[in-house]
């Protein structure tokens, strides 16, 4: 047969790879067919002036792969059963795919129609100079020094245990480490076997809605409250009761006229995104109409490391006598959101069933960062990191209240004792969407809260951070974003 492929001498790689191109190339586009009979290889070396290793080498990737069948001797042929219409349509590579239509689940156009699953989508997007978005955190002042000698250290005592699946709940030392955490700064009660760690609080609540709701259930929210626990919910196909907050947190009173519910998700220390407390009444109701309705709590503890005025307020689950709170903790404020590291601290009962949810989901946490993590835990890089971001994310809070002062009554600001984020409402005839498209041409990252309520407020609202944001950028920042209201019209 005619030779079909060359081997070019000027391109790159090794030469067996290049033949083993050709040839595919040939198959591929239909000029070699089902069936055809191969040159043998001391043949083709002689043609192209190639090693016969190098066409054995070739030949045998391409039987490996099923294009070629024969063996030395008997000769090689193009594999008989190739069909050849595919063939014809074009299979290089190269060749354009075509974007077909892929039909999602019910999940998944929950999840695509959402307007907040375009933010989230958003999250990373952009480099703006003055990023007030949430949930930023200093991330250059990092103990990376102490960091680096936690993943030493837990390399170093025994590298062989990251060869295998990690422990479904977790790295031992690390749940002793967070239950001992938890204990001594939130009040929760717990042994470290109540202890799970999971891929941040957003895992822990899609594991249990799994685990313990079906389709149609009935679960209450924050109104305003944390999209992505809304959302995540919605998405089960469960039926969401948005209950009112007030300045003492989620009105239980509103919530005991909807009962039963199956889970309510509440962020008593710290509601997300007002800032509000919840009052101890409140909390003892609530735990009142759990233990009534048999009503599970999620307790979404997300900042509560960062408190500026006053005391932490203790965790409900510590209040809790009934077992039916789970207590929802993170890293992803106090270390780095990027470490995906978080933890539930479940009734007894539940744990068994969590433990093989989450090892079936995805079969462990990573097992390095866990044992950093436990490094960082006992040797008390932790307490020190987070009393020297409490000092200051203080000063970055106080940076922006003081500079807030040049809006006047144009702005209203939220509560701020804790936390990284604050609710700012501005009187400007604009919507918040616009609004923040206007200051991202300037530099500025705001993030919209309409999404954050189930009807958006008068004003433009934002929850705005300041985590993340150095007190110059903090003042300059508000000083453009002076500026852009002062051109609205009628906004003086
Ligand atoms: C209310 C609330 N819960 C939890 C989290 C943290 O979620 P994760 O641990 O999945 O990063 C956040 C962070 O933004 C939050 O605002």
């Amino acid at each position: 047969m005619d030779v079909l492929f060359s081997v070019d001498p000027a391109a790159p790689g090794p030469l067996h790879r290049r033949l083993y191109d050709s040839v595919r190339t040939a198959i591929l586009t239909g000029r070699l067919r089902s069936g055809d009979r191969l040159p043998a290889t001391r043949a083709l070396a002689t043609q192209l002036s190639l090693s016969r290793a190098t066409v054995s080498a070739a030949y045998d990737q391409l039987r490996a792969e099923g294009y070629l069948r024969g063996h030395h001797g008997s000769g090689t042929y193009v594999a008989p059963d190739l069909p050849e219409e595919t063939l014809q349509s074009g299979m290089l590579p190269e060749a354009p795919r075509a974007e077909r239509h892929v039909p999602l689940s019910a999940w998944g156009k929950r999840i695509a129609a959402d307007e907040y699953g375009a933010l989230l989508r958003s999250t990373n997007d952009g480099d703006l100079p003055f990023d007030f978005r949430p949930h930023r955190v200093a991330a250059e002042r990092f103990p990376w020094d102490d960091w680096s000698g936690a993943v030493h250290r837990a390399l170093a005592r025994s590298p062989d245990r990251f060869l295998a699946y990690p422990p479904s709940a977790g790295y031992p030392p690390l749940l002793d480490a967070v239950a001992a955490h938890v204990a001594r700064y939130r009040a929760v009660s717990c042994e470290p076997d109540q202890v799970v760690m999971v891929s941040g609080t957003q895992q822990g609540l899609n594991l249990l809605a799994t685990l313990v709701l079906d389709r149609g259930d009935r679960v209450a929210v924050e109104d305003p409250g944390y999209p992505a626990a809304r959302l995540a919910l919605e998405a089960h196909g469960l039926c969401i009761e948005h209950v009112p907050i007030d300045r003492d947190g989620m009105r239980v009173d509103v919530l005991a006229e909807h009962t039963p519910q199956r889970l309510v998700h509440v962020t008593p220390s710290h509601q997300h995104p007002t800032g509000a407390t919840m009052s101890l009444s409140r909390r003892l109701a609530l735990l009142d109409l759990a233990e009534r309705t048999g009503c599970i709590i999620f307790e979404d503890d997300y900042d509560s490391e960062f408190r500026y005025e006053g005391r932490p307020i203790e965790s409900l689950q510590g209040l809790d006598r009934s077992g039916l709170v789970v207590y929802a903790g993170t890293f992803s404020k106090s270390i780095l959101p990027g470490l995906r590291m978080g933890y539930l601290v479940l009734p007894r009962p539940l744990v068994t069933p969590f433990v093989t949810a989450k090892s079936l989901w995805d079969s462990g946490t990573p097992m390095l960062e866990q044992a950093a993590l436990a490094e960082f835990l006992h040797s008390g890089d932790f307490e020190r990191h987070i009393r020297r971001m409490r000092r200051l994310y203080q000063n970055r809070r106080d940076a922006l209240l003081g500079v807030l002062a040049i809006f006047g009554e144009r702005v209203q600001v939220g509560e701020h004792q804790g936390g990284l984020n604050l609710l700012l409402t501005v009187r400007a005839p604009i919507s918040d969407i616009e609004l923040a498209a206007r200051a991202a041409v300037r530099g500025i990252a705001l993030r919209p809260a309409s999404p954050y309520y189930l009807h958006p407020p008068e004003y433009p609202t934002f929850l705005l951070g300041f985590g993340g944001v150095r007190e110059e950028q903090i003042v300059e920042g508000m000083v453009r974003l002076r500026a852009i209201l002062d051109e609205l019209p009628g906004s003086q």
